[in-house]
């Protein structure tokens, strides 16, 4: 008699216990607390108290398992009034653990199972409800962000002369007077000085105003032939629309034996069309450097672009022997030729972009049409 009892209390309290985890209604599961060990007329309370008059065999198996369904109903309420999901799963588990061992339990314990998975299933919807989480939104697309125009054009550049044989040189950007200045030919107090506004950190040390110092540094260190591009940032006192303080070059430098102008010529040629198209011509002008004899500046023009119009890209000469004798190398032996480009004046054409400012402001709209 009371065992029918108790498998009716096992199966109602169950059902109602995972309703009420399921709207997460604490009153609800106060409820249940109430109608089976409620003080008075509370149902499980009154299948406890008939246990006196039941034989000593009843009571060995009635006894124990009330007890524990007391515990599962004590803990399925307190869980759902603590929101606690672990704990109403744990409960279900141990009244099911019990069942199962039991003589005529596994049809309950079956029963118990699937409360749990009710209380799996509806624990998610009510998770998802109350935090007003619609799981039917598409999901957003992650943000991949993309190179730099800047770092585009740089490693554009890298890639076409390391495929002409050039290897990668790197210099610091704080550098010394001696070999930003005074080992490329350029005397303290020299006039030539004034074609660089620098920023100088102590009267020996400043920021490099090219990449032309690499040139010192890598010849310094190796015996010729050389043939080294040095990119990086440089640094001039300097700002307006096609002016920034922080700018970026890649400096070219050859030396060997008979090395020639055509050389010169024909490496600049076969660049710029890889850089710029094919359809591009290349004219050298007679220029100005004191570390290249004779120095040229490079243009470039297009039929299709700017009505044919010859822009400046870069400047260029055979290194000056005063260069070599600096780095200890005989100019009677060697010849080399370099050049010195502008990373953003190269973008700015290839792009045609006017003002060299919207490099560095990091406005989405303008970086994201790279
Ligand atoms: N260093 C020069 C500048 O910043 C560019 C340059 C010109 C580099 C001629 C060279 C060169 O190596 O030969 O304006």
């Amino acid at each position: 008699m009371s065992e029918e009892l108790l498998v009716g209390i096992i199966r109602e309290s169950s059902g109602a216990l995972s309703d009420a985890w399921a709207a997460r209604d604490a009153g609800a599961a106060e409820g249940v607390r109430i109608r089976y060990l409620g003080r008075k007329g509370g149902e499980l309370n009154e299948v406890m108290r008939g246990l006196k008059d039941l034989s000593a065999d009843e009571k060995r198996i009635v006894g124990p398992l009330a007890n524990s369904v007391r515990v599962y109903i004590e803990a399925s309420v307190s869980a759902i009034k603590e929101d606690d999901r672990e704990k109403i799963i744990e409960a279900h588990r141990a009244l099911g653990e019990r069942l199962r061992g039991r003589e005529g339990g596994g049809a309950l314990s079956e029963v118990i199972g699937q409360r749990e998975n009710e209380i799996l299933g509806a624990g998610d919807v009510a998770d998802a409800s109350r935090s007003r989480l619609d799981l039917t939104i598409p999901g957003r697309a992650p943000h991949i962000g993309h190179e730099h125009p800047l770092v585009q054009t740089m490693e554009d550049l890298i890639e076409v002369l390391t495929r002409l044989g050039y290897s990668v040189a790197e210099g610091p950007e704080a550098e010394l007077d001696y070999y930003n200045f005074e080992a490329l030919n350029i005397p303290k107090d020299h006039p030539a000085r004034d074609m660089q506004d620098t920023f100088y950190l102590t009267g020996d040390a400043l920021l490099r105003t090219h990449t032309s110092p690499v040139q010192i540094r890598v010849m310094e260190s190796q015996a010729p032939p050389v043939k080294v591009i040095a990119p990086g940032k440089v640094f001039r006192c300097d700002a307006d629309v096609t002016h920034s303080p922080m700018f970026h070059q890649i400096e070219g430098l050859y030396v060997d034996e008979g090395v020639t102008f055509a050389d010169l010529k024909g490496t600049l040629e076969a660049f710029v069309r890889e850089i710029f198209g094919p359809e591009y011509r290349v004219r050298l002008r007679p220029s100005f450097f004191p570390f290249t004899e004779p120095s040229v500046e490079v243009d470039i023009a297009s039929d299709y672009v700017a009505g044919g119009e010859w822009m400046e890209v870069l400047g260029a000469g055979m290194v000056d022997p005063a260069v070599f004798e600096a780095v200890g190398y005989d100019p009677e032996r060697w010849t080399g030729f370099a050049w010195g480009l502008g990373v953003e004046r190269i973008t700015m054409l290839r792009y045609g972009i006017s003002d060299i400012r919207l490099f560095f402001e990091n406005d989405l709209r303008m970086l994201r049409q790279f």
